[in-house]
């Protein structure tokens, strides 16, 4: 386990190498650091201090409430003296004495099978622990704030706005099932950027668009996850809505050193897409590109939506990346079926974590009786 996150990290930090000197021995709040994105912030941050910044390491702070983050993840050493991981909801304003440099905003609730369970609480992570995090911004300088938006703000896009650029104004919802999610990230986007004409503050605003890979959990209810679980337990694979609509996949080592370019090299004020031009695919498709970075055959069958599931999610997703391209050197380069065969890997080695503890368990109540 720890070999395989090491890889990950080792290849993401090469991927940072161009920028990465900039966090050198600076303090960085990242709100929802216990999620699967955090886990990635805050394990390279470790890994670029063990491999770069000896002598003068980051300094980090995480803040989840685990709505539905994981503890004790795999990802980063909870006992380094570098790192502060604080049990704070970010509805709540936080405070420290100390000076910070980064700000990661990133606490949310990504699933949509979550934030159709949790609409409120989706729009309070958003909205309220945005301004929270800009007021203490207010407070404290920073030299740059990330913003996650997401993908969703763009809707369901018109046919001609795919690719969709940054300036695509959006076809979105304001009352359906989805709206938690795509319009508090719309707000979220206007008090950011309101927050940087008002107060300068050098903020910054990122729509990802699809991201997977290991670190995700097993039961995020995401479509990779979803497919990639089911494929493991010999389940049949769910295809909704016909499985027409279409995605790009963006993998986690790309799309994380994308969102650090968004934080060190972005414009203030500016919104970027960070994702995959590549292999636009359809739902089905995925289903197909799972079975085969199983290496089994799979029951892949239509279905209607399953309980709970906020229908009217969008016909077609796929970013244009030329801003991000041209302003910050981003460069996604994994394909989509070794990003598959590497999360199926990161699943199995969940599976076999879990089983061990679960042995470890039974030989200690064994023992006990
Ligand atoms: N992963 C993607 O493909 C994707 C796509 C678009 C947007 N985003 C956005 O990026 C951010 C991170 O995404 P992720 O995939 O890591 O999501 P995630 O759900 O895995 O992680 C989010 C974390 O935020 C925490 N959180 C939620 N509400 C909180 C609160 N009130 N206080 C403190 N912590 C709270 C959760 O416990 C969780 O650990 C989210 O804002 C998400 O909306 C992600």
């Amino acid at each position: 386990m720890r070999t395989f996150i090491d890889q990950e990290l080792t290849a993401l930090a090469k991927n940072l190498e161009p920028i990465s000197g900039k966090l050198e021995g600076k303090t960085i709040l990242i709100n929802g650091a216990a999620g699967f994105l955090g886990n990635y912030f805050v394990g390279v941050l470790q890994h670029l201090n063990r491999t770069k910044f000896q002598k003068n390491p980051i300094h980090i702070i995480g803040l989840d409430n685990f709505i539905t983050g994981v503890k004790d993840s795999p990802f980063f050493d909870a006992n380094d003296p570098h790192l502060e991981f604080v049990i704070h909801d970010v509805r709540v304003p936080y405070e420290t004495h100390r000076s910070v440099d980064y700000i990661m905003h990133a606490a949310g609730i990504a699933s949509p099978f979550y934030y159709a369970k949790y609409p409120l609480d989706t729009i309070a992570a958003t909205i309220d622990g945005l301004k929270n995090t800009l007021e203490f911004a207010r407070t404290k300088n920073p030299q740059g704030i990330i913003y996650f938006s997401s993908s969703e703000i763009y809707g369901d896009p018109h046919a001609d706005a795919i690719p969709t650029p940054e300036t695509y104004r959006g076809n979105v919802s304001s009352t359906g099932l989805r709206a938690c999610y795509d319009e508090a990230k719309r707000l979220g986007e206007t008090i950011a950027t309101i927050h940087h004409r008002l107060y300068n503050l050098p903020v910054t605003i990122v729509r990802p668009f699809n991201v997977y890979g290991p670190g995700m959990k097993p039961d995020d209810r995401r479509v990779v996850p979803n497919f990639l679980t089911a494929a493991l337990e010999g389940r049949t694979i769910e295809i909704h809505n016909r499985g027409d609509q279409t995605r790009t996949f963006s993998y986690a080592t790309d799309a994380v050193s994308g969102f650090f370019r968004v934080l060190l090299l972005g414009r203030p004020g500016e919104a970027y897409n960070i994702g995959s031009d590549h292999e636009e695919i359809s739902v089905l498709e995925l289903a197909k590109r799972v079975e085969a970075a199983h290496g089994k055959p799979l029951d892949i069958k239509l279905a209607s939506y399953p309980e709970g599931y906020p229908v009217g999610d969008p016909a077609r997703r796929m970013p244009d990346l030329k801003k991000a391209r041209t302003e910050l050197g981003y460069d996604p380069k994994v394909v989509l079926h070794d990003g598959l065969v590497r999360t199926l890997r990161w699943f199995e080695l969940l599976r076999k974590m879990e089983g061990a503890k679960m042995m470890n368990a039974v030989e200690m109540l064994s023992a006990e009786h």
